[in-house]
Order: C-alpha cells, then sequence, then structure tokens
C-alpha cells in the first residue's frame, strides 16, 4: 500500500492570549477527523497542540497535496474557529488566511508537511515509526540545525557511519524568500554538506524541505517551510513549523535525532515574533504561559500498523525528566539574552521584521532625518 502521512497545523485561536487552544476547539478538530475516518477519507487521525497551534497528523492513501484531505484540515480548521469566534477567544482563525482554498491549503495559512512511502512492513522497513515535531512561536528554520546534525553530522548521529546510512541523505533546501512558488535546491550530504550549511545558517530565508535516504531513495523528512508573512504580505503571527521525520533501521534512531535540540539553539521567534531566543523541548499539549514566550517544540512518536493505523497510544519524547535539564538551560539562556533587551543580536534585523508594526515605526523615523548643514570651521580668534 502507498501510504501517506499528512500532518496539517494551524492556529486558529486561543484562550487568555496566544496560550493554546480550548478543550472545546479540540474537541471540534478531533470530531471532524473521527467522521473522516469513519467515512473512509482518513485511515487514522490524531489531534494535539503545541502552545496556540493545533496539529492533525493522518495516514491515508490519498497521496500528498490531496485535496480531500486538505479540505477535511480546513473544515475542521473552521468548525474551532467557530468554536473560538462563539468563545471570544483571541486570534479566532488566524492562520486561516484566505476565504475558501479550493483544493490544497499550502499558500494558504496552515503549516502542511507530508510524505509517502510503500507500506508493507517488509524489506527495508519491518516496522515502521515516526515522530512529529511542532513547535509554536518561531519561524520556519527553527528545524535547520538539529536536522542537519542528525542527518548528516556523525558526532550527533553515529548510525551514519553504518552500511545503511553511510552513503548520506540528501536535502531539499527551501528559498522561503522565493514568492514565485517553491524555489528548491538539492543538495548530498556529506559530500556537500558546507554547501548545506552555508544555506541553512540562515534560518529566516532557507529551511529544509524535505531529507531523502541516498542509499534506498525512501523519504526520511518533510518540513512545513512555508512563510506565513509571504502569504499574508503582513504579520499574523509567527509560522510555526512542524515536522515529520521517520526513524530507526534505515534511518537515525529517535535519541539520534532529538539529541540536537539538547543545545536549546537560538532561533527568530518569541514575543511578536522578532526576538532571538532558545528553543525549549515540551511535552505535547503544553500552553505559552512562561515569561517571554520562549519558542518551544513538542515530538510525538507513533509506529503503523500493517492497515496503516497508529498504535494505541504515542510516545512523547520531550516528557521526561531528562529534559528538565535542557529546559533549565534553555530558561537561563532566554534570562541572558532578554537583558540585553532590544539591543542588537536579542532581536530579528529590519528585514525580518519589515512585515510588522517596527518597520512602520522606523520609517517614520526615517522620513525625519535629514542632512545636517556642514559646520563652519571655528572662526580663528
Ligand atoms: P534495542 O532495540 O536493543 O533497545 O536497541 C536500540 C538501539 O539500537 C538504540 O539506538
Ligand atoms: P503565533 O500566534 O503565531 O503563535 O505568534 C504569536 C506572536 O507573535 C508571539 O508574540
Ligand atoms: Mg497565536
Ligand atoms: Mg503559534
Ligand atoms: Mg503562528
Amino acid at each position: 500500500m502507498r501510504l501517506t502521512l499528512s500532518v496539517i497545523k494551524a492556529d486558529i485561536g486561543s484562550i487568555g492570549g496566544h496560550t493554546k487552544p480550548s478543550t472545546r476547539m479540540m474537541a471540534a478538530v478531533e470530531g471532524e477527523v473521527a467522521k473522516a475516518i469513519c467515512d473512509g477519507l482518513l485511515i487514522d487521525g490524531f489531534v494535539c497542540h503545541t502552545g496556540d497551534d493545533i496539529a492533525i497528523i493522518m495516514t491515508h492513501t490519498r497521496g500528498e497535496g490531496s485535496s480531500e484531505v486538505h479540505q477535511l484540515a480546513w473544515k475542521a480548521f473552521l468548525a474551532a474557529t467557530s468554536v473560538a469566534k462563539t468563545s471570544g477567544l483571541y486570534g479566532a482563525g488566524q492562520d486561516l488566511l484566505v476565504d475558501a482554498p479550493s483544493g490544497n491549503v499550502r499558500g494558504a495559512g496552515p503549516g502542511v508537511a507530508e510524505l509517502s512511502f510503500d507500506h508493507s512492513l517488509s524489506g527495508t522497513r519491518p516496522a515502521e515509526s515516526f515522530m512529529v515535531f511542532a513547535a509554536d512561536k518561531c519561524g520556519p528554520g527553527a528545524y535547520n540545525l538539529p536536522l542537519y546534525l542528525a542527518f548528516a553530522d556523525p558526532m550527533y548521529c553515529a548510525g551514519l557511519m553504518l552500511p545503511p546510512m553511510i552513503k548520506g541523505f540528501r536535502f531539499h533546501v527551501i528559498d522561503m524568500d522565493n514568492t514565485d512558488g517553491d524555489s528548491v535546491i538539492e543538495l548530498d550530504a556529506p559530500a556537500e554538506g558546507y554547501h548545506i550549511a552555508a544555506l541553512l545558517r540562515d534560518n529566516e530565508r532557507f529551511g529544509i524541505d524535505r531529507i531523502i535516504s541516498r542509499t534506498h531513495g525512501e523519504v526520511a523528512v518533510a518540513v512545513s517551510a512555508q512563510r506565513l508573512h509571504a502569504i499574508a504580505g503582513k504579520y499574523t503571527g509567527k509560522d510555526d513549523p512542524v515536522a515529520i521525520v521517520r526513524n530507526q533501521g534505515i534511518f537515525p534512531a529517535p535519541e539520534e535525532i532529538i539529541s540536537p535540540f539538547a543545545k536549546a539553539h537560538f532561533v527568530g521567534g518569541d514575543a511578536r515574533g522578532s526576538h532571538v531566543m532558545p528553543l525549549m523541548p515540551v511535552p505535547i499539549n503544553t500552553p505559552v504561559t512562561g515569561m517571554y514566550c520562549l519558542p518551544i517544540v513538542s515530538c510525538a512518536g507513533f509506529s503503523i500498523d500493517k492497515d496503516g493505523r497508529f498504535s494505541e497510544s504515542y510516545t512523547d519524547f520531550f516528557d521526561n525528566p531528562a529534559w528538565d535539564e535542557v529546559r533549565r538551560r534553555a530558561q537561563s539562556k532566554a534570562i541572558e539574552m532578554r537583558s540585553q533587551g532590544w539591543s542588537g543580536a536579542a532581536m530579528l534585523p529590519y528585514s525580518e521584521l519589515e512585515y510588522g508594526g517596527f518597520r512602520d515605526t522606523v520609517s517614520a523615523l526615517l522620513k525625519r532625518f535629514q542632512l545636517r548643514e556642514e559646520r563652519k570651521p571655528e572662526a580663528a580668534e
């Protein structure tokens, strides 16, 4: 069976500010997903949230970009938006940027990550397991560094030295500044690892779109690398990306994939989407309530049975005391960074802020600048 994994996520409203969706909103999305499973559109589905973003994780056989699957996600988000509006929640319908997308919701606001594979539970994949990362309060390049380290650096993934992975992985890197369409370059690690790094260092412009095994041609990773402000033409909240990562066997093991997140590396995001702050790993369904509004990332793991259904439960990778140490470090890095307020590296450059009000403030000031008349030399006494 050709199985597709689709993760579609959106921020459609939250309680008490941009913290988390309400229980009734979650129930509205879960209800639509349950109906779609009953109707045979989906094989299985799971709904969770990270901060104020609701993610729908689905298996089906309709392929990537299926208008039926995307329309189901849109319908579920509309149902939750209606709940959010009735309850007077903050940012109701925030990420639904067009009135009614005709098919695929890519480019309409929700984040989309999808990948497909032949699902037979034999050959190179006697078992199928994968993880879904979901981040809030950050830009789409948040996974650039951790995924590069997991799939291209044996210091983080010793498994890369094993025969199934030693040929490396092909990275599809997307130029998110190109608004004409998906502009993608394919580069092979390890041979072109430095070229990949040269692009991925710019988290705001370049993002990993896909990673593919060079030995088996199997897709390992899909990321929702799209810019909301490129769609809306203005700041409408942060991109808050999701990623699907298949693991074990011909791919890195879960611990090799999550260990780079122990860095709590700095990403663009946080309050007003304008700061540079560490990415804190958290359990799924965590609200954003700490001081500042720290970028957070969750990671849920699933197995898939022979019919394409999820295991009866999931593994919450960051819900473990081992990550408390990382969370504390993320918080102390955050306090350090924010102690310098608006100055220099603590906030994103103006090129990134141009879709928001900060740019307007500076543009208005720029109009008031005047060339000073040349100072006359002091008359000699
Ligand atoms: P076990 O399956 O024996 O627990 O080992 C898994 C593994 O290789 C760890 O990466
Ligand atoms: P989101 O609504 O996209 O999470 O971003 C809110 C924000 O701008 C943080 O202040
Ligand atoms: Mg929000
Ligand atoms: Mg969000
Ligand atoms: Mg957002």
